[in-house]
This record gives C-alpha cells, sequence and structure tokens, in this order.
C-alpha cells in the first residue's frame, strides 16, 4: 500500500467540456462550458485541497472529458481496489486508464462481475462513524452492487434508490462526515430509502440539505477532519455545519455542474480504512 497519508486522486481539467449527454444536468450544456473558466475553478480547488492532503494526479485524457470526476474510477478499503464498470459507453472508456492507475500504485484490483454496472465513489460512501457502507442505485450503479460489495469488503451495506434524474450518483445527494454526521437531500430518494436512512443514522447526526442548496451541489462535498469543502452552501447549511463543528470552504466549481458534477466528484480518497 504505497499511501500512508490521505490522498486524493484528481485529474486537471485540461479535456473537461460537456461533448455528450449522459445525466440530466448535461442537457443543453454541450458547447456550453467556458473551459477556461472551468481550468481556473479547477485549479482553485486543487490549490485548496493540497493545503490539506497529498493529491495524486493523473493525466488527463483527450476524448475523455468526465475523467476529471474521478470519484467514479474506483472503490478502495485497504489496498483492494475495485475498478468501476461504468454504465455508459462514454465512460467505459476510461476504465482501463483507472486500472492501469490503480495497478502502478500497488492496489491488489478485486475481480468485480463486468453485468454489474458499478461507478465507484459516486455511489459506494463509507459511513465516518461505523462499519456500514452506503450504496446508492437506480441510475448508475446496479442494485446489486451493494450486496457485491459486502460480500467483497465484509461491511454492512444499505441500499438506497436513487429516484430523482437530478441527483443520479449517491455522492450528488448524500454525505458522510466525520464523527458519523451526514448530510442528505430528501428529495432524491425513494420513502424505502428515507426510512433505512432514518433507521441507521441518529436524528441529532442528520444534515437535512434544503432544495437550494441541493440543486448547488452542496451534498457533493469533500469533508478532511473537521473541514468541508463545497461549491455553494446557504446561511442555514453553514450554520447547521458549525453547530456539528465543521468549518465550511466554499468554492465555484460551477462549470462542472455543467456536466453534473463538483468537489466531491472531482476527487477519490486513496486512503480509505
Ligand atoms: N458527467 C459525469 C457523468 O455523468 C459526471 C459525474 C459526476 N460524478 C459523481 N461522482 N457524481 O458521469
Amino acid at each position: 500500500m504505497i499511501f500512508t497519508r490521505q490522498t486524493l486522486m484528481m485529474c486537471a481539467a485540461d479535456y473537461f467540456d460537456v461533448t455528450y449527454v449522459i445525466n440530466h444536468w448535461m442537457r443543453g450544456q454541450v458547447g456550453n462550458v467556458d473551459v477556461q473558466l472551468a481550468q481556473k475553478q479547477w485549479r482553485d480547488y486543487h490549490a485548496i485541497v493540497s493545503k490539506l492532503v497529498d493529491v495524486q494526479l493523473v493525466d488527463p485524457q483527450p476524448n475523455q472529458p468526465d475523467y476529471v470526476f474521478t470519484a467514479n474510477a474506483g472503490f478502495v478499503i485497504g489496498n483492494r481496489m475495485v475498478n468501476s464498470h461504468f454504465r455508459t459507453a462514454e465512460r467505459q472508456r476510461e476504465e482501463p486508464f483507472n486500472q492501469a492507475s490503480f495497478m502502478s500504485w500497488g492496489y491488489e484490483l478485486v475481480h468485480w462481475p463486468q453485468e454489474v454496472c458499478f461507478e465507484g465513489a459516486g455511489d459506494a460512501l463509507l459511513d465516518r462513524g461505523n462499519k456500514n457502507l452506503w450504496c446508492g442505485y437506480g441510475f448508475r450503479s446496479d442494485m446489486s452492487a451493494s450486496r457485491i460489495l459486502g460480500q467483497i469488503y465484509d461491511r454492512p451495506t444499505i441500499a438506497l434508490h436513487l429516484i430523482n434524474p437530478r441527483f443520479y450518483h449517491l455522492d450528488t445527494c448524500f454525505c458522510p462526515l466525520e464523527g458519523g454526521y451526514a448530510m442528505y437531500y430528501p428529495g432524491a430518494f425513494d420513502a424505502e430509502a428515507l426510512e433505512k436512512i432514518e433507521a441507521n443514522l441518529p436524528a441529532d447526526k442528520r444534515i437535512v440539505v434544503g432544495d437550494e442548496d441541493a440543486a448547488q451541489f452542496a451534498c457533493n462535498t469533500v469533508n478532511i477532519g473537521n473541514t468541508v469543502i463545497m461549491n455553494h452552501a446557504g446561511d442555514a447549511l453553514r450554520a447547521k455545519l458549525a453547530v456539528a463543528g465543521f468549518e465550511v470552504i466554499t468554492t465555484p466549481l460551477t462549470e462542472f455542474l455543467k456536466a453534473g458534477g463538483a468537489a466531491k466528484c472531482l476527487t477519490l480518497k486513496l486512503l480509505e480504512v
């Protein structure tokens, strides 16, 4: 295991753009990204993250405009990595690049059944207060991914059905935080999923995110220690996070929202225990 300190996998936005439509947010955005601004937003965000943790960069790939969203590359605990198997042909092209990176860093690649779609840490999030693994399904990852991950890692998994096309990956609407807290947007889930969230998260650990913040990808947050980094947070959310002991840093990632991603999507934590 080569990473002994928290390290985030990131990919510079050199080739980021919206050139196809594979989610709700990308509709009407082909040709509408200010690529210079996107690259500046990414550099500013990278500078913030770099002050808190190590960053492991991968080389941007031409014609892979979504490769910046490294959260989807895979899922790891310890030295065992699952290389994602994307739902869409556009992003399946990223899989060999991710596999090569993971192997070069010394991870053991775990066998993943290729008939099952699974989009990595976009749809699988470790609870920070217990051993639970929260899994999202309905748009990108298959429901069975949750059960398979539970077997691979010997963790209790909680499968949450996503029903709102604007929140198509779990990390767009749910964010476990240090101390066992979690931010989430109820409008993304079906009733059964909301029951599971309430059953597995004590009331005083639930940080409910409202419509406006959710639409600005507030749930798509990177949490490092007591710091949370996100595109935007309104006053009410800031107040809730402050009460829970978190320091909020916001940095504009508006160009990435056009592709359906923000702060968390642009990173993958490479050290998880
Ligand atoms: N355009 C990308 C896609 O649709 C955005 C991925 C966002 N990533 C995430 N982890 N939510 O796949």
